[in-house]
């Protein structure tokens, strides 16, 4: 899906958070999620932990890291760290020229996968990463299309409970405001929720849009507490 940011902010037939976030997210927590893990993502994950092993710094990860831009600025900017910035998306990474969905560059590595998948394994591997930045994730506004939020998503809490910290960037202040209570509700650590400028240059390609769009921007900064409900609901999720 192409997802454009709108100059005049996003259209939604929700103007609250939804009224069934914690029917989905107590589904989420009582359910294993069926959907194997495809074997090219085995394959890929495979790869990438080999070379995070190599690298043996602290990690970041960019989940959904678009073309790629933030990934590399957060490498620059943190030139001990491995910056592990991952896409489903074959044409947002193109300009990379990954060689079997991966590229190195420097301490960047830019991976071609699905999250669904590359959470599941990353969780089973017990990746605990100092900083997870999941820069404008398709909002998915529509209310029918509730699950598809990472924060309603079948897989709710693995992204959670990959990282330390976990920073979530959106336009969307309904967004961040369920993500939020999912945060709340999995008792997963502290968050908070405010708006935001960049005091610097834009992280992200879509940062830089919404902030030359002059859309307001809000962020989650939240910390997860490595716990006993993160190995059930790994078990849930990879099994
Ligand atoms: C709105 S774009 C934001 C890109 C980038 N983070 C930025 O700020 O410029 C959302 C990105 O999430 C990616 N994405 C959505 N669902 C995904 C999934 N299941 N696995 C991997 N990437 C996904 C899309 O391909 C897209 O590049």
């Amino acid at each position: 899906m192409h997802h454009l940011p709108p100059r005049r902010g996003l259209c939604s037939n929700q103007n609250r958070p939804h009224e069934r976030l914690y029917e989905a997210l107590q589904r989420a927590s009582s359910a294993s999620f069926e959907k194997p893990i495809s074997t090219g993502c085995v394959r890929t994950f495979t790869r990438v932990e080999e070379l995070r092993a190599r690298h043996g710094g602290p990690l970041l990860l960019d989940s959904g890291c678009g073309d790629g831009s933030g990934s590399l600025r957060l490498a620059r900017a943190c030139p001990h760290a491995l910056i592990i910035g991952i896409d489903k998306s074959e044409h947002r990474l193109r300009r990379h020229e990954l060689q079997q969905n991966l590229r190195l560059l420097g301490n960047c590595l830019l991976v071609r996968a699905d999250l669904v998948d590359f959470w599941r394994l990353a969780a089973a591997a017990r990746w605990r990463a100092a900083h997870h930045y999941l820069l404008y994730p398709c909002p998915w506004p529509k209310r029918r299309h509730l699950r598809r939020r990472w924060h309603a998503h079948p897989i709710w809490p693995i992204p959670a409970l990959l990282a330390e910290r976990l920073e979530l960037r959106t336009s969307w202040k309904l967004y961040a405001q369920e993500f939020l209570l999912a945060w709340e509700y999995s008792k997963l650590g502290k968050a908070r929720l405010e708006r935001f400028l960049p005091n610097t240059e834009p992280l992200s390609s879509f940062e830089r849009k919404y902030v030359a769009a002059g859309q307001p921007l809000y962020r989650c900064l939240a910390t997860s507490a490595p716990r006993k409900v993160a190995s059930r609901a790994v078990s849930r999720a990879v099994n």
